[in-house]
């Protein structure tokens, strides 16, 4: 199925693909951003609404994007071309709904968008599914850009903790050092080239010794500094009411809001909705147990998730911070919490050290999904495609990391004045608009489309038949005989039908998590509003 004569390069085996794809979906979002969204909304009852996200959403889906990988061996978009069905009633329909919204806007004079509509409409003609995978590698440049800035910082954080400068006696000073930190160009764009530069380093070496390797390395370092700094922060004098504050839910701060909050990140946490995990599942062997993997996967990255809760509010508490103060919980209140606990800088070092561990293994996840896409559909080296297209991000994300800050393009006035016009009015900088774009729309569009594609166009039934060739329980076994440790007795078999894993899965992706990622999203882009 390969291009050329080089057989695929696959994992060496379960464990290294379960490492690989937990680090992927362990990164910022599980410690920067998990956290503080908790601190947001309420701590533990939060957290309860989060766990079920994952298990309603986040398993079925992430089921979905390896099988596709492991099928077709491809990245995303090679993958939705070896799969797209010569005609499709679903995708006309909606190129059709896509072409009349866009006469229609036209109609009343809103031309930009109508013929935005339009183009749309008359992409997905052409390329019917095609355009979910297409869109999963443009997301792929779209999010390390961003995603790299941020990591930058954890880096040059890492630097600037060891030299012990960390020294704040309060959040606002705090607050003045991070911002002089990210709007030093020097700074800003240096760190951020030093993770891309590891970033392609790592994927330059291929699966097995390049990205397989380092995670084998780096995750458990990760789980060892988290380990270190939960047991520095609950022993803390105090920490008990942190503890308490992210364990015991607080079910009158929730609101539709916090659900959909809970169903972005968990879309965001473990890396769906644009194909890392077609990727990754593309060098998984036939041998393999998919849906063990799966679940292994989203296993490492809750637990991750809440330790990293487990690792900071207590610290927080005990230091008599508040906890709901938002993205600066990492970067503003954690050094300031470390300044004052014994060996503050060593403390400081190790958690942004962690920080940008977690950083690393997802980014290398996002360039090699664009990697791969010029690997296998481009006939590229590898070599080549990481190298290029490391270059490509890191000049994007360069932009985009000078373009925070008042003073932003202060000596590219003609690129400010582009941006203006472009989006003057509704974000403040490229890196906004590059979240923004990324997180609220093209994942859960992918998401959607991803789930929509396996549970109506490609099929269940074909979906299952990849899965049984690793994993016969998944979906030849009635459930409760499974549940009930009665699997091999002859009169549970499932010639009948009953409910096994794979047609729970089967309802799971056809109506509920579709219908849930609908909601969710013409909630985030405002065009529904729940809260009331
Ligand atoms: N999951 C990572 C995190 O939690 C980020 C990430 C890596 C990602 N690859 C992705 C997000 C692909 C969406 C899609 O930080």
């Amino acid at each position: 199925m390969s291009n050329g004569a080089s057989p695929r390069e696959h994992w060496s085996g379960s464990l290294g693909f379960i490492l690989a794809a937990a680090g992927s979906a362990v990164g910022l979002g599980n410690i920067w951003k998990f956290p503080y969204i908790t601190g947001e909304n309420g701590g533990g009852a939060f957290v309860l609404i989060y766990l079920v996200c994952i298990a309603v959403i986040g398993i079925p889906v992430m089921l979905c994007e390896i099988t596709l990988g492991r099928y077709t061996q491809r990245n995303p978009a090679g993958a939705f071309k070896m799969l797209n069905p010569p005609t499709s009633t679903l995708a006309h329909f909606l190129g059709m709904i896509m072409t009349l919204c866009g006469v229609f806007l036209m109609c009343f004079q809103y031309w930009g968008w109508g013929a935005l509509l339009l183009v749309i409409g008359a992409l997905i003609f052409r390329y019917r599914w095609m355009l979910v995978g297409a869109m999963g590698v443009l997301a792929g440049f779209t999010i390390l850009a961003f995603y790299s800035v941020v990591a930058g910082w954890t880096l040059g954080y890492v630097v600037i903790a060891a030299a012990g400068s960390l020294r704040f006696t309060d959040v606002a000073a705090a607050a003045t050092h991070f911002e002089t930190f990210v709007l030093s160009p020097y700074w800003a764009v240096g760190s951020h080239a030093a993770f891309m530069l590891l970033c392609v380093l790592i994927v330059y070496k291929g699966i097995r010794s390049g990205i397989e390797r380092w995670s084998k390395i780096l995750m458990p370092v990760l789980f060892l500094l988290l380990v270190v700094l939960i047991i520095r922060g609950i022993t803390l004098p105090g920490a008990v009411a942190g503890v308490r504050f992210y364990l015991s839910p607080d079910f009158s701060k929730i609101s539709a809001e916090s659900v959909l909050v809970a169903l972005g990140h968990a879309f965001f946490s473990l890396s769906l909705g644009m194909g890392a995990m077609i990727t990754y599942g593309s060098y998984v062997g036939r041998e393999q147990n998919l849906f063990l993997s799966t679940l292994s996967v989203v296993a490492l990255d809750t637990l991750v998730a809440l330790m990293a809760g487990l690792a900071m509010f207590p610290a927080v508490f005990a230091m008599g911070f508040a906890p709901d103060v938002g993205p600066g919980l990492v970067f503003l209140v954690l050094p300031t919490v470390f300044n004052q606990i014994p060996l503050g800088a060593f403390w400081a070092t190790l958690f942004f050290l962690l920080l940008s561990v977690a950083a690393l293994t997802s980014g290398i996840s996002l360039l090699e999904v664009v990697t791969a896409y010029f690997v296998d559909d481009r006939g590229w080296s590898r070599r080549k495609a990481c190298v290029v297209f490391g270059l490509v991000i890191f000049l994007l994300g360069a932009l985009c990391a000078l373009s925070v800050g008042p003073s932003g393009w202060r000596n590219m006035p003609w690129l400010q004045r582009t941006f203006d016009f472009a989006f003057g009015g509704v974000k403040n900088s490229l890196f906004d608009v590059l979240d923004h774009v990324s997180s609220n729309w093209l994942l859960p569009l992918g998401g959607l489309f991803i789930s929509i594609f396996v549970g109506w166009v490609w099929g269940p039934r074909r979906a299952v038949e990849e899965i049984r060739r690793g994993s016969h329980n998944f979906a030849d076994v009635h459930l409760w005989s499974l549940l009930a440790g009665l699997k091999d007795d002859p009169s549970h078999s499932s010639d009948v039908h009953v409910i096994t894993l794979a047609s729970l899965w089967g309802i799971f992706i056809r109506f509920i998590s579709p219908i849930a990622i609908v909601i969710a999203f013409l909630h985030t882009v405002g065009w529904l509003d729940l809260t009331g």
